[in-house]
């Protein structure tokens, strides 16, 4: 298997409740290396462009508005098959469907606040990695 790297966002509504270094130390137990790392706040259309592929669902505009509701962290990990681990260490989209031990599963409050988010294919990783570093960022 090989070593790859994925994107990641601590969402606004984990980062409001406190729940940044909790989310961390869930990476590092699950043996990620971080690549790029840093805390923002997007703005509504910069938000918009993260998630251009759900601009025909009903719950973009709610969800972009709350993507771009206060900070959040935004981070490249490198593990081995890390776009698959990172969506396993997660959980599913769903906290209520999430397995046991996942971050959505303890730490979601609702499939709009659910903590995290995880690149879902390596093209979209590269995407997702190029929209929030650039390359010098990435050495
Ligand atoms: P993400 O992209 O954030 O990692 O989440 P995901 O792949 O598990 O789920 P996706 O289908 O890509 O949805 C993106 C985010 O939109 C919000 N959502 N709200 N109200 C709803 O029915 C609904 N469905 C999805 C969630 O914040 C989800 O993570
Ligand atoms: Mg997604």
């Amino acid at each position: 298997m090989a070593i790859d790297r994925t994107f990641a966002i601590i969402k606004p509504d984990a980062v409001k409740r406190g729940l940044t270094a909790e989310v961390l130390s869930r990476v590092h137990a699950a043996k990620f290396q971080i690549v790029a790392i840093k805390s923002m706040r997007l703005t509504k259309s910069e938000a918009e462009g993260f998630y251009a592929v759900h601009r025909e669902r009903p719950f973009f505009g709610e969800l972009t508005e709350f993507m771009s509701s206060g900070k959040a962290v935004v981070m490249v990990l490198e593990a081995e098959s890390a776009i698959l681990k990172w969506r396993e260490t997660m959980g599913a989209t769903d906290p209520a469907k999430a397995a046991p031990g996942t971050i959505r599963k303890e730490l979601g409050t609702s499939i709009q606040f659910n903590c995290t988010h995880g690149s879902d294919a390596p093209e979209t990783a590269a995407f997702e990695i190029g929209y929030f570093f650039a390359g010098l960022e990435l050495i």
